[in-house]
């Protein structure tokens, strides 16, 4: 298939993506100058905001990896990396897939990533995951055993989760988007980041750790299925792992019963604390140590 921008329709939602299902070829020699300059502009970016903010186990796959700073890294040669560590390979692909699509891939230890990257006025803030997004974000984590494989298991479980109704893949979603995407975890140093739409975003690296407005609240697997999210702006509530071990393990037994018993539960909004969480004290040793005011 030839790479082309996901054309977008109206719809009861608002303006969204026509989903395409197909993997491309990454169009690496049409990039122009431009998207080389936005890559490096956010590369250079999060390079100074990850150190002391993302956790290890990034940052050593980071440097393994040898992503270029400088233009836009080639996917078939971060996938010899890729395959030497965890067997995973990218694809290329034109945006966000379908629910089942997805977990097809991530079952198969391929990772779509979004061949485009966002113009230069979009470099705070895109309504869509671009290539900067799904690469820098994702893909280093994905050098770790643990994580990959976590990755691998939530794919299968999508999977079973088609079947099960529109309620499970919610509260499957959920999982994710608070793990995957905007999981917290702890180090000997304080909290590290480990999620991806995070490590993309220069103000929300800062903010999860930093700032005294949201809440970060250790991990729980029914309470995360159970909170709803924000999808327009920076997370009222993080979640804390202790390790990916720790992540893996907790998502290990079968969740056709979870997803039964979670169907006659409220769900949670974003913001709140509720009885039962083990609320993380800002400023308790325990956050982001900068030794100094932010
Ligand atoms: N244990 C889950 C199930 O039975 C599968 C899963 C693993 C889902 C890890 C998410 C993450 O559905
Ligand atoms: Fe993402």
């Amino acid at each position: 298939m030839v790479a082309q921008r996901l054309e977008h329709k109206v719809t009861d939602k608002g303006y969204v993506p026509v989903y395409a299902t197909g993997v491309v070829e990454q169009p690496w020699s049409d990039y122009s100058s431009t998207d080389h300059a936005v890559w490096a502009q956010l590369y250079a970016r999060q390079r100074e905001v990850l150190p002391g903010r993302a956790c290890d186990e990034f940052l050593a796959a980071m440097a393994a990896m040898q992503m270029d700073s400088g233009k836009i890294p080639r996917f078939d040669e971060l996938n010899e990396h890729l395959w030497r560590a965890t067997r995973w390979r990218l694809v290329a692909v034109e945006g966000l897939l379908p629910e089942e699509t997805f977990f097809g891939h991530l079952a198969a230890r391929e990772f779509p990533v979004t061949w485009w990257i966002r113009s230069p006025e979009q470099l705070d803030y895109l309504s869509e995951p671009d290539l900067f997004h799904d690469l820098f974000g994702h893909v280093p984590l994905l050098m770790n055993p643990v994580f990959a494989e976590y990755m691998r298991a939530y794919g299968l479980g999508g999977l079973k989760a088609v079947g099960q109704g529109e309620a499970a893949l919610q509260h499957l979603a959920r999982l994710y988007w608070y793990t995957v995407e905007f999981g917290l975890i702890r180090s000997a140093q304080g909290l590290r980041i480990y999620g991806s739409g995070i490590l993309s975003s220069a103000g929300e690296s800062r903010f999860c750790l930093e700032s005294e407005v949201p809440n970060r609240i250790e991990f729980n697997m029914e309470r995360v299925m159970r909170t709803r999210y924000r999808i327009d702006s920076f997370q009222r509530s993080y979640f804390v792992i202790d390790s990916f071990e720790q992540l893996f393990e907790a998502t290990r037994p079968d969740f056709t019963p979870i997803y039964q018993r979670l169907r006659q539960c409220e769900d949670l909004p974003a913001g709140a604390t509720v009885p039962g969480d083990v609320v993380i004290q800002h400023g308790s040793g325990e956050g982001w140590d900068a030794g100094g005011d932010v």
